[in-house]
C-alpha cells in the first residue's frame, strides 16, 4: 500500500482490529485462493506470455472459488492483478502490450475477498534465463520475507519486523523502498497498522495474539527512489534499477506466526 501522506488525525491513530478465530478462518480461505491464483500464475509464465492473459486466469479462479478480485475498482484501479517487470516496482498494469520476455523478472500481487475477508499475496518470477543480480535480488527479497515473518510473535514490535527487512536488504547491497508499506489487514484490504520495511527494532506497535499482518517486502538493486508513471498507477524506479517484491498475509498465534497464503 501507499505510505499515509496525510497527519493523524488528533484523535490518534486509529485502533488495530484483533481477529477472532472464526475470522481467522475466512481470512486463512481468502488467502488460499489467493494462493491457488499466484501458483497457477507461476506456472503460466513464460516468454511470450501478456500481462492481460494473467489477468484473465486469475479472475477466472477467483471466480470459479466464489470469490471477488480485492484490488479491481479499489481507488479506482482497473484490474484483479498487478504485473510489474524489471524496474516496475509495484501496481504494474496488466495491459495486452505487455508481453514477458526471457530475462525479466516479474512480479504478481494478488487480492480476493471471500465472504467479506480479504487475503493479499505478491510473489517474484523468473521469465526463463535471468541475470546472477536479479536472481539474487529475488532470493534476498524472499529471504527478507521470511526472516520478517519469524518476527512476527506476541510481545515483538512492528519495527522489528521492519528492521529484520531493511537489515536483510542492505546487507545484501539492495535497498527498500520507503514509499510503499505493508499493511493490517481483514474486513479491509488495508487496515492499520502500517508496516514498512525499514526502521528500527523496538519501535511501533506491540505484536499480539489475533493481529493479521500482510508484509511485503519491496527490494531494489539500485536508490530506492520511485516515480509514478502517466498511467498514475506504475511505480518504477527513478534510476531503472531492478525491483522485487513478496509478500504474505501472517495471522499471530500464541504458538506464533502462521502464514494464511501459504502456496
Ligand atoms: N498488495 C498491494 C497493496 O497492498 C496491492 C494494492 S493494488 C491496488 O497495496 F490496486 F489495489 F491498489
Ligand atoms: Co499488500
Amino acid at each position: 500500500m501507499r505510505k499515509t501522506q496525510i497527519v493523524k488525525k488528533a484523535k490518534g491513530p486509529a485502533k488495530i482490529t484483533l481477529k477472532a478465530p472464526w475470522e481467522i478462518d475466512l481470512l486463512r480461505k481468502a488467502n488460499a485462493i489467493v494462493a491457488e491464483v499466484l501458483y497457477t500464475l507461476k506456472e503460466t509464465i513464460a516468454p511470450g506470455v501478456s500481462a492481460w492473459d494473467l489477468n484473465r486466469i486469475a479472475e477466472e479462479i477467483v471466480q470459479k472459488r466464489g470469490a471477488l478480485p480485492a484490488f479491481k475498482g479499489y481507488r479506482g484501479y482497473p484490474f484483479s492483478l498487478c504485473v510489474s517487470v524489471n524496474e516496475e516496482v509495484v501496481h504494474g498494469m496488466p495491459l495486452k502490450e505487455k508481453v514477458l520476455k526471457e530475462g525479466d523478472i516479474v512480479s504478481l500481487d494478488f487480492g480476493a475477498v471471500y465472504e467479506g475477508y480479504v487475503g493479499d499475496a505478491a510473489l517474484t518470477v523468473a521469465v526463463g534465463e535471468i541475470s546472477e543480480e536479479a536472481q539474487r535480488l529475488m532470493e534476498v527479497t524472499e529471504e527478507a520475507l521470511y526472516r520478517a515473518i519469524d518476527k512476527a510473535r506476541i510481545g515483538n514490535r512492528v519495527q522489528d519486523i521492519s528492521a529484520t527487512i531493511q537489515n536483510v536488504a542492505e546487507k545484501a547491497g539492495f535497498n527498500v523502498i520507503r514509499d510503499f508499506v505493508g499493511h493490517g489487514i481483514g474486513r479491509n484490504l488495508h487496515e492499520p497498522p502500517e508496516v514498512p520495511n525499514f526502521g528500527r527494532r523496538g519501535k511501533g506497535p506491540k505484536l499480539m495474539a489475533g493481529m493479521v499482518l500482510a508484509i511485503e517486502p519491496m527490494v531494489v538493486t539500485g536508490d530506492y527512489a520511485i516515480e509514478i508513471l502517466p498511467d498514475g498507477w506504475t511505480a518504477v524506479t527513478k534510476d531503472r534499477g531492478l525491483a522485487a517484491h513478496f509478500e504474505h498475509s501472517v495471522v499471530i498465534t500464541p504458538k506464533g506466526p502462521e502464514i494464511l497464503s501459504k502456496i
